[in-house]
This record gives C-alpha cells, sequence and structure tokens, in this order.
C-alpha cells in the first residue's frame, strides 16, 4: 500500500508528539493543528504504553482527548504541566505568537505560561513579520468593560470592534464568559501593545504571548523546521 502524503499540519504535530516522554503531563491546546496533536499523542501512548495524563485548554479538546483514550485531568488538580502544545494564529521569527481566533484564549495562555515547555506548531502560512500583520489581536474583556476598553483603544488609534458570533446575529461569547474585542493597532510596536493590555483594567486577557514558547515547529512541503531561542 502506498503511504498518503502528510501535510505540514500533521508533520509537526508528530514532531511535537515524539517529545513527550512517559510520566508527562500534557497540555493539550485547541485548533485542528490541536486536533493532530491529540491524535498522535494517543497513538504514541498506544504504541509505546506510556502512561501520561492531559489537561486540556477547551471543551472541544478535553472531548476529543477522552474519545482519543487519553487520561484527562481538570486543570484545578494541576501542581505541575511538564509541556503544553498548541497551535497559533500568526508567529513572528522571535517566537512571538498570536492567538485567539477561537474562544479559549484565558485557559491557553494560562496553560503556556505554566507549562515547564510550551511547544508551538504551525505550518508556514502563519509566520508574519509583525504580530497583527494578517489578524486582528483579540482582546477578552469582561462583559460591562466592552465600550470602555472599545473606547480607550480608540484614541489609542486602534481600529476595531466587538466579536460576533458565526451567524452575525449576536455577540461571541467566550469559554470564560467574557466579550471578545479584535483590535488592530497602527502606531505602536508589539511590545507596547503587549504591555499596555496586559495592564489595562477589564481586560481579561489578550492575544499576544511573548517570551513564552520554547519551541516552534513549522511545517511547510519541505518538511519541518525548529525555531529555537
Ligand atoms: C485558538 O484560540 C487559537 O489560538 C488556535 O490555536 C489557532 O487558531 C490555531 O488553529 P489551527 O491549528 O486550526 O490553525
Amino acid at each position: 500500500t502506498k503511504a498518503t502524503p502528510q501535510s505540514p499540519k500533521q508533520q509537526v504535530a508528530i514532531k511535537a508528539a515524539e517529545i513527550v516522554d512517559n510520566g508527562m503531563i500534557v497540555g493539550l491546546g485547541t485548533g485542528s493543528t490541536a486536533n493532530l496533536f491529540i491524535d498522535e499523542l494517543a497513538r504514541r501512548q498506544r504504541e509505546h504504553q506510556l502512561d501520561i495524563q492531559v489537561v486540556a485548554s477547551s471543551v472541544i479538546s478535553r472531548v476529543k482527548a477522552e474519545q482519543a483514550g487519553l487520561k484527562v485531568m481538570a486543570i484545578e488538580h494541576l501542581s505541575h504541566l511538564d509541556m503544553y502544545v498548541d497551535g497559533a494564529d500568526e508567529v513572528t521569527s522571535d517566537m512571538t505568537l498570536l492567538k485567539g481566533r477561537g474562544q479559549d484564549l484565558v485557559c491557553e495562555k494560562l496553560l503556556a505560561s505554566h507549562a515547564t515547555a510550551f511547544y508551538v506548531m504551525v505550518d508556514e502560512s502563519k509566520m508574519v513579520n509583525k504580530i497583527g500583520e494578517k489578524n486582528a489581536i483579540p482582546i477578552e474583556v469582561i462583559p460591562q468593560a466592552a465600550q470602555l476598553v472599545l473606547n480607550r483603544l480608540s484614541k489609542l488609534q486602534a481600529k476595531g470592534s466587538l466579536r460576533l458570533n458565526a451567524a452575525g446575529d449576536n455577540v461571541a461569547y467566550s469559554a470564560a464568559g467574557n466579550l471578545i474585542l479584535d483590535m488592530q493597532f497602527t502606531t505602536f510596536e508589539t511590545a507596547q501593545i503587549n504591555a499596555l493590555l496586559t495592564v489595562m483594567p477589564g481586560v481579561v486577557e489578550h492575544g499576544i504571548f511573548a517570551d513564552v514558547a520554547k519551541a516552534v515547529f513549522v511545517g511547510s512541503s519541505d518538511g519541518v523546521k525548529l525555531l529555537q531561542a
């Protein structure tokens, strides 16, 4: 039988799963690449009889992990996290990330920042020169703060709006029950945006992940490249 060629996303998922060792607690990200990683991790667990536990950044990843036969624990029970593995929406060459296209930004950054090692899996279409180049920056706010934060960001020349659901007939709620502003900044560097959003009252979390990734697997038709500090 002829082996079907693996997509770049599949290749990076396989590489990331290869790092997982027996006894580890592994954090699962959310998204199509994270889904491939969950499948690959479950396969590795079976083949090598690994004793591993996972925690999930989202309901969808928890359900998928359970169905795949992984042992899922609650984030509340974590005392440490050996690694966290997730996709991203944008990545720069210095391994700053943009995330949060989904609804699970708060848990994603929580797990990424508590993990001993955070590995990122992307295909080369996610590589950018500057964060925000292709996507707005997701900013999760408590529901009461949406308009005030939008006003404040407008004064900083940022443009954007409240995220709506897929049907466009209601606001989109995050998994944490918050609202999300998708904003484009014109006048600031990424580090400045990161700094100002991190301390802005009403903002629960935002999509810039700076100084948190240990390595990024970048898949392309030529194979997988590893970005490392
Ligand atoms: C979820 O909030 C995002 O940060 C995802 O990690 C991101 O959208 C990557 O998804 P894909 O792997 O499907 O591209």
